[in-house]
C-alpha cells in the first residue's frame, strides 16, 4: 500500500471558498491525498484565496513567502494558489513567486487532479478559464465521509450587479444557477451523511433562477420549499442576498416555512442615497428600510445582518451620518463593516479617494454603534427560550455548543444532548460572543 500524500488547504474569505475548499480536498482525495492540519508535513499546499479587499490579496504573497524554507527542504512539495486571487492575477503569481507550481481559478478546479499530475511531472499548471461544463457535476462520486450537522451548499455563483467597488463580477464571472435536481440530490446526500442544517450559498443567492425538474425556472423560494420536503433536513439558511432580489415569495417563505431560519444577511453598504447611486446599487436607503419592514411583517423576530463600506470615494461626513442613522433604525443582530479598499479595474478606483485617517475614524464610529446593537440584542435573549442545534463539545468538560435559530452561539453546561440534536434552551446569560443556557 502506498502512503497517502498530505494536503494542507488554507481558506481565506467567504463561505463559498469554504465550500470550494471541501470540494478541492475531495477532488485531490482521488489522487491519493489526505488532509493535514499543518503545512509542515504537507506534500501539497493549496491557498484558496480572496481578492475582495487589497489586504486580503496581499496576505497571500506574505503567506507564500513563509513557505520558501519548506520548499527548499522538500523540493517535492507542490504549492498551489486557488480562488479569486488566482483568477485575478493568473500568471503574475508565478512571476512574483516562482516557487508556485499551480494556479487555478474558482471555475476550473474540477481540473485539479489532472493539473496536480502535471506538477508531479515537473511542469507548471495554470487554469483560469470559465469553462462551459458544470464543475460540481465533474466532482461527483467521491468517497462519502460522515459530516458534522451543518453544511454549505453552493446553488448559485457569480454576479451581474457590478457594484462600483466590487471585483466579484470579474473574478467569479456572470451569474449562473445550478439546476434544482442536482441541488436536491446533494442535499439528500448531505443529510444521509449526518447534516441537519444547510446554508445555501451564492454571491447573489436570492437571484437564484435554476432550472426545475420540469424545465421551468425556479426562484430561491421555490427551491427552499423543495428542500423543506427533504426528510431529516431540519434547518435551511441562505446567504448572501441583494435587496433588489428579495422577491415576494421569498419574503413570504420567511413567514411560512418552518425550516427556514429567522436570520437574514442583507447588505446595504451605505445609508446615503448619493453614495448608493455612485456605488451603482440601484436601491435607496428608504427602499431598503421599507423592504425590511415587509420582511419583519412576515417574520417579526427575524434577526437582520448586513455589510457596510465606509470611506467610499467622495463620501462626506453627512453621507456617513446617513449610514449611522440607517443602522440606528434597522437594529442589526450582526453587521460587518469595512473600510473601502481600492480595487484596480473597478469604476470606483478612478474616483477621488477619502483621506485614510478619516475613513479609519468613521470605521471605528460605525463599529462602535454596531457592537452596541449586537450586545443589546444578545442581552435581550436572556430569559428567552431558543432552539439550539448542537454542533460540538464546548471548552469546558460536559459542555456542548451550538447555534440558535438566530445564529447566536449558545453553550450549555452538563447538556444531556448529542451532536446533531436540536433542543430548546433557556438563555440565562449573555457574554460578548456567546450565550449561556440551560435545557428547557
Ligand atoms: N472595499 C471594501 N469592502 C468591500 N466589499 C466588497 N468590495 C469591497 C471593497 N472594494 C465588502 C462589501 C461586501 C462584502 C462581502 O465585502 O460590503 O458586501
Ligand atoms: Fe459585489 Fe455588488 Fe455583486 Fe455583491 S452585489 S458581489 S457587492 S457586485
Amino acid at each position: 500500500m502506498t502512503t497517502p500524500k498530505k494536503l494542507f488547504i488554507k481558506t481565506y474569505g467567504c463561505q463559498m471558498n469554504v465550500y470550494d475548499s471541501e470540494r478541492m480536498a475531495e477532488a485531490l482525495g482521488g489522487q491519493g491525498y489526505v488532509e493535514t492540519q499543518t503545512p509542515d508535513d504537507a506534500d501539497m499546499i493549496l491557498l484558496n484565496t480572496c481578492h475582495i479587499r487589497e489586504k486580503a490579496a496581499e496576505k497571500i504573497y506574505s503567506e507564500l513567502g513563509r513557505y520558501k524554507g519548506l520548499k527548499a527542504d522538500k523540493p517535492d512539495l507542490k504549492i498551489g494558489v486557488a480562488g479569486c486571487v488566482a483568477q485575478a492575477e493568473g500568471q503574475e503569481i508565478m512571476r512574483r513567486q516562482p516557487m508556485v507550481d499551480l494556479v487555478v481559478g474558482p471555475q476550473s478546479y474540477h481540473r485539479l487532479p489532472e493539473m496536480e499530475a502535471r506538477t508531479r511531472a515537473g511542469e507548471k499548471a495554470l487554469d483560469t478559464d470559465f469553462p462551459e461544463e458544470d464543475k460540481f457535476e465533474k466532482l461527483k462520486g467521491r468517497p462519502k465521509a460522515q459530516r458534522g450537522p451543518t453544511a454549505f451548499l453552493t446553488v448559485q455563483e457569480g454576479c451581474d450587479k457590478f457594484c462600483a467597488f466590487c471585483v466579484v463580477p470579474y473574478t467569479r464571472g456572470a451569474e449562473v444557477s445550478r439546476p434544482v435536481d442536482r441541488i436536491l440530490a446533494e442535499a439528500r446526500d448531505l443529510v444521509e451523511r449526518g447534516v441537519r442544517e444547510i446554508t445555501l450559498l451564492g454571491q447573489n443567492v436570492n437571484a437564484y433562477h435554476g432550472a426545475g425538474p420540469d424545465g421551468s425556472e425556479y426562484t430561491l423560494a421555490k427551491l427552499i420549499w423543495d428542500l423543506d420536503k427533504v426528510d431529516g433536513l431540519e434547518r435551511i439558511r441562505f446567504t448572501t442576498s441583494h435587496p433588489n432580489d428579495m422577491t415576494d415569495d421569498l419574503i413570504e417563505a420567511h413567514g411560512t416555512c418552518s425550516k427556514l431560519m429567522p436570520y437574514l444577511h442583507l447588505p446595504v453598504q451605505s445609508g446615503s442615497d448619493t453614495i448608493l447611486k455612485r456605488m451603482n446599487r440601484s436601491h435607496t436607503a428608504d427602499s431598503y428600510l421599507r423592504l425590511i419592514e415587509r420582511i419583519r411583517a412576515a417574520r417579526p423576530d427575524i434577526l437582520m445582518s448586513g455589510d457596510f463600506i465606509v470611506g467610499f470615494p467622495e463620501e462626506t461626513e453627512a453621507d456617513f451620518q446617513a449610514t449611522l442613522d440607517l443602522v440606528e433604525e434597522v437594529k442589526y443582530g450582526y453587521a460587518y463593516s469595512f473600510k473601502y479598499s481600492t480595487r484596480p479595474g473597478t469604476p470606483a478606483a478612478e474616483r477621488p479617494q477619502v483621506d485614510p485617517a478619516e475613513a479609519d475614524d468613521r470605521l471605528q464610529r460605525l463599529q462602535g454603534l454596531i457592537t452596541r446593537q449586537q450586545r443589546d440584542i444578545q442581552n435581550s435573549m436572556v430569559g428567552r427560550t431558543v432552539n439550539v442545534l448542537f454542533e460540538k463539545p464546548g471548552r469546558l468538560p460536559g459542555q456542548m455548543g451550538g447555534k440558535s435559530e438566530y445564529l447566536h452561539a449558545v453553550h450549555v453546561a452538563d447538556a444531556p444532548v448529542g451532536i446533531g440534536d436540536i433542543a430548546p434552551v433557556r438563555i440565562v446569560d449573555a457574554a460578548a460572543n456567546s450565550l449561556a443556557g440551560v435545557i428547557d
